[in-house]
């Protein structure tokens, strides 16, 4: 493996002894507020218990419901401040709504469950139920919120993983999205490079060590996103270690666009906390090379789903209509996988790969000048797409 990874991996033990945080986390309600925006909390309880936060900025315009990726939270649209998409489009007048999955830093309560003391069961979930629970719960609060019928929608890799889930397994859902547009889409990880590729390969092993060492979750909050914060903003090293060794071999090498600035100001709050179910569940859709439900085995699979092999996610099912929006130098979300999932979807209404040959995985959410490569195709697609209030 990346010997950067070794040389990570060291550091994240003798951090999780001896490190410590010193950087105070700023909310996204504090960044929208950095930006002369209004902002209010909403909660929403999932149909199986999870207690989720959705941030607004009101507008006067449609709503728009913006969905982050794995390791993320809502911050990761306002981290850029008045040159984020959220406040762009709350500039504009957008009803600009920013939901948060399971388990993340904002969305960790549950009505029975604790997630330290129940801690397997808590985190016994994958995108899976984000994209059956989360994402169908917090799409109802905001209809019912602003009284449309449909929403527009922005998801951003994982984040977009959850629409395909919720069309496929939920396809009344379907009606309720207005558009879609995918921002470095994930649903098939089949064409991933090293070193992210050889790290899918020891997946299974590395899923057996952490269950006998009952880690449920990782990052965030744990001694591990301790550690991994401890080591990113370390003013001398940070960067060159975590941007150079560790971010740029799996999303796409982008130094311009992802300065020193930028990661650190990234990892005041990232990675945030991860199930290692969800993960894994990744894995086994890139070593099955098949988008489908959770992999327990032949003997659970009979129990749960009736059959040996986990039922695939039936992308013909998802009838919203989906634009798809990536950069051609993402190692994460490939223009090879991004082909696989165009030919399945029934109704992709556009296909775009950014005009900025180094876009990798990261700039659709933190490009130092995303408002130029980004934006626009953003902008003239909601113009096509208009929900309006009753
Ligand atoms: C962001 O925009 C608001 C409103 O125009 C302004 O008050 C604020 O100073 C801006 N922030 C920065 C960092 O430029
Ligand atoms: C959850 O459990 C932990 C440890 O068992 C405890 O410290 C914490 O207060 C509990 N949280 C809630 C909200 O009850
Ligand atoms: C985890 O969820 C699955 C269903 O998704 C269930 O079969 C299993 O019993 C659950 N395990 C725990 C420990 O809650």
């Amino acid at each position: 493996m990346h010997v950067s990874y070794w040389a990570f991996l060291c550091g994240l033990f003798v951090n999780c002894v001896y490190g410590e945080e010193k950087t105070p986390r700023r909310s996204t309600a504090e960044r929208i507020a950095l930006t002369g925006h209004r902002s209010e909390e909403h909660y929403v309880t999932t149909d199986d218990g999870y207690v989720l936060t959705v941030f607004r900025i009101p507008g006067s315009r449609g709503p728009i419901l913006l969905m982050h990726g794995i390791l993320d939270t809502s911050d990761t649209w306002v981290l850029r401040g008045n040159n984020s998409l959220a406040i762009t489009l709350a500039n504009l007048g957008y009803d600009v709504w920013l939901g948060n999955c399971r388990g993340n830093f904002y969305s960790k309560d549950h009505v029975k469950l604790n997630a330290t003391a129940d801690a397997k069961a808590y985190w016994n979930f994958s995108f899976h139920e984000s994209g059956l629970y989360d994402l169908p719960a917090t799409i109802d609060l905001v209809l019912k919120e602003t009284g449309v019928e449909k929403l527009n929608t922005i998801g951003h890799s994982q984040g977009t993983t959850i629409f395909f889930v919720m069309g496929s397994l939920r396809p009344e859902y379907n009606d309720k999205i207005n558009v879609l547009l995918a921002l470095a889409p994930i649903a098939h990880l089949q064409n991933v490079p090293p070193p992210l590729s050889s790290i899918i390969k020891v997946a299974p092993a590395l899923e057996a060590v952490l269950s006998e060492a009952k880690q449920y979750y990782l990052l965030g909050d744990s001694p591990s996103g301790k550690a991994a914060r401890s080591i990113c903003n370390n003013p001398l090293y940070g960067y060159p270690v975590c941007a150079y060794g560790v971010a740029f071999p799996v999303v796409g090498t982008d130094a311009e666009e992802y300065p020193p600035a930028i990661h650190y100001e990234a990892f005041n709050y990232y990675p945030d906390n991860v199930a290692v179910k969800s993960l894994y569940h990744f894995a086994q859709v890139s070593l099955r090379k098949q988008f489908a439900q959770y992999d327990n085995g032949a003997l659970e699979n009979l129990k749960i789903y009736g059959s040996v092999s986990p039922p695939k996610y039936d992308l013909s099912k998802v009838k919203m209509p989906v634009a798809l929006l990536c950069g051609a130098n993402d190692k994460l979300s490939t223009l090879d996988d991004v082909a696989l999932l165009r030919a399945a979807l029934p109704n992709v209404i556009q296909y775009t790969v950014l005009n900025w040959k180094r876009a990798n995985h990261l700039d659709l959410v933190w490009g130092k000048t995303m408002e130029k490569y980004l934006f626009p195709d953003i902008l003239k697609i909601l113009a096509r797409y208009k929900n309006l209030r009753k």
